[in-house]
């Protein structure tokens, strides 16, 4: 049967009849939001690409929790930009870094499940993800070593789950065996699986001051044309024994979270990055598109390409409409 038997239009009449057949409905609880944590600052600051977005100092975490959890978001995935910065980002690492002390203080002032990302950019001198030979190439194994510190200091710190975003081959199986020796075989690892050498990154790195003074992270993140690769990477993750996969960013590559929905029965988080927000708020602010609509639209493309969870900026905001 076809047109003019059956009017696909039926179903649209109204917006009861709309809702009764929606195929994506996205919930607070699977919204995540990234959060900034600076040692150097004593209140609150923002940054020009990043509107709305703010860094915190490493005080009143009970209001800024509260400010939160009132929207209805759960969770938080949290960044450290740190005091100084070295070839072997120490701040990472150490025992009260700005990390340490931001996860320890909204645990102790809040019930938000708190996620640590976890890289060395933001804390090494250079703005790469690992430590440099003397030619500047990224050296795999020794920062696998750096990265198992962190995380055990983040898990001692009272992190609920860990994030590696570091792009080094090994790094869930060495941040496992890491956190299993030091007794957190509980704490849950969320791979940044499938990242991709992205132009999107650019405002985190504003935020966060943590572009790479020499040379790119295309020698360890994914080249945009590359889907297998991509699989390939979960892949590695999930038997290095990720708990959740990531895709990153979120709406230009949408094709590969449905790839890896389709192919891994595991729970698949997607990033909305900095690159992402911060062009709907440019365009936003410039009166040429509807902000709210756009996110909504966004979001819920995320979730419909198989996301179950989102990590956006926006996730108050879409918290808040939901
Ligand atoms: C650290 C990290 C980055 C992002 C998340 N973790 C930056 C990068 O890889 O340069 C980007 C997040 C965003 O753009 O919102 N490796
Ligand atoms: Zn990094």
């Amino acid at each position: 049967m076809m047109y003019p038997e059956v009017r696909l239009r039926r179903l649209r009449q109204s917006q009861r009849m709309r809702d009764l057949v929606c195929e994506t409905r996205v919930s607070k609880d699977e919204l995540m939001l990234p959060m900034f944590f600076d040692a150097n600052i004593g209140e609150t600051k923002y940054t020009d690409s990043m509107p709305g977005v703010p860094t915190h100092p490493l005080s009143g975490y009970d209001a800024i929790a509260s400010g939160i959890q009132d929207s209805g978001v759960g969770s938080v995935l949290v960044f450290g930009v740190p005091s100084h910065k070295d070839p072997t980002g120490t701040g990472a690492y150490e025992e009260h870094g700005v990390v340490q002390k931001a996860i320890e203080g909204l645990k102790e002032n809040s019930d938000l499940l708190v996620a640590a990302d976890l890289c060395l950019c933001e804390y090494t001198d250079h703005g790469h993800c690992g430590v440099l030979t003397e030619d500047g190439e990224v050296l795999n194994d020794e920062t696998l070593d750096l990265y198992a510190r962190t995380a055990v200091s983040q898990a001692q710190a009272g992190a609920d789950m860990i994030a590696p975003s570091g792009m080094m081959d090994g790094e869930v199986a060495a941040i496992r065996q890491a956190l299993d020796d030091a007794g957190f075989k509980n704490v849950p690892i969320m791979g940044y699986s499938a990242k991709f050498q992205s132009a999107f990154y650019g405002p985190f790195r504003d935020i966060a001051d943590s572009a790479p003074g020499k040379g790119d992270r295309a020698g360890y993140q994914m080249a945009w044309g590359n889907a297998r690769e991509a699989m390939r990477e979960i892949e590695f993750d999930i038997a290095e024994g990720a708990d959740i996969i990531m895709v990153k960013p979120a709406l230009p590559y949408l094709d590969i979270i449905r790839m890896a929905r389709d192919r891994y029965d595991m729970p698949i988080a997607a990033y909305q990055v900095s690159g992402e927000y911060a062009m709907i708020k440019a365009a936003a602010a410039n009166g040429w598109i509807d902000e709210q609509r756009i996110m909504r639209e966004s979001i819920t493309a995320i979730k419909r390409a198989g996301a179950d969870i989102i990590i956006t900026y926006f996730a108050e905001d879409m918290a808040r409409m939901l």
